[in-house]
């Protein structure tokens, strides 16, 4: 079958992604995690990706299949993702959808916990790394286009904005993951994009739409931006 040739408007990028939950070991056989699928940052890598862009994807545990031509790198917690992506670097276009574990267990044991007499196990958590604010904020490998997501079951915008300030990227993705949206796990996302429009915080919201859609949303306005810098 002829098709006719395909726009490639990111030729040329290299484009990183992030995507899925992390796991987060309590011991060799157990582990906390998250609802997400992973559905969005594979969705947004085989968008960048039929545009023409070299795309790596970072992702932790899912049950997907890697897009075609995309460089997928598997891992488990959020230490481990921060290291392979430091390692993915250099990139023109950094996207991090990732559903990170803000915690993880302090104390990860070493053999399986028994039950005993002496009641419930104590889990004490530490704060994982922040992947994108750790990228946002590196001096001369920070990816000259950086998007963050924000998932928020209230004040959605509001937290967003701060989310924007806090961690120094130049765009988010924020979408209401209320379990009443069925967006964790689903195939529709309702997504806000703020970007910076000078001092400004430019805030526009897209109708409900599919994963893909949302990614190819993503990835046209991402050509846009990089077409007019360019
Ligand atoms: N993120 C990250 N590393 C973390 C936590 C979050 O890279 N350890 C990224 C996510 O991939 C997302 C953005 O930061 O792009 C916002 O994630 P979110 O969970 O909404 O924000 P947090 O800063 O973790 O704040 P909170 O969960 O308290 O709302
Ligand atoms: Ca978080």
């Amino acid at each position: 079958i002829l098709r006719p040739p395909q726009p490639r408007p990111l030729a040329g990028k290299r484009v990183l992604i992030t995507a899925g939950p992390t796991h987060e070991a309590i011991d060799p056989v157990r582990y906390i995690a998250n609802r997400s699928s992973g559905k969005q940052g594979f969705a947004i890598a085989a968008a960048a990706q039929a545009a023409g862009a070299d795309v790596t994807l970072v992702s932790g545990p899912v049950d997907l299949r890697d897009p075609a031509g995309v460089t997928v790198i598997r891992v488990e917690s959020a230490r481990d993702m921060l290291h392979r992506v430091e390692a993915a670097l250099p990139a023109d276009i950094a996207i991090f959808a990732a559903a990170v574990a803000d915690w993880r267990v302090a104390n990860e044991g070493e053999q399986k916990m028994k039950k005993t007499s002496a009641g419930m196990p104590p889990l004490q958590l530490v704060e994982n790394p922040d992947i994108l604010a750790t990228i946002s904020k590196l001096k001369e490998k920070r990816p000259p286009l950086v998007i963050g997501f924000a998932a928020e079951t209230e004040h959605l915008i509001d937290n967003a904005k701060a989310k924007i300030a806090r961690k120094g990227c130049d765009w988010i993705v924020a979408n209401d993951v209320s379990p009443a949206t069925g967006v964790m796990g689903g195939d529709r996302n309702t997504v806000h994009l703020l970007t910076h429009d000078g001092e400004e915080i430019n805030v526009d919201s897209w109708p409900v739409m599919t994963k893909e859609q949302v990614a190819a949303e993503l990835v046209a306005k991402i050509a846009k931006t990089v077409e007019k810098s360019s």
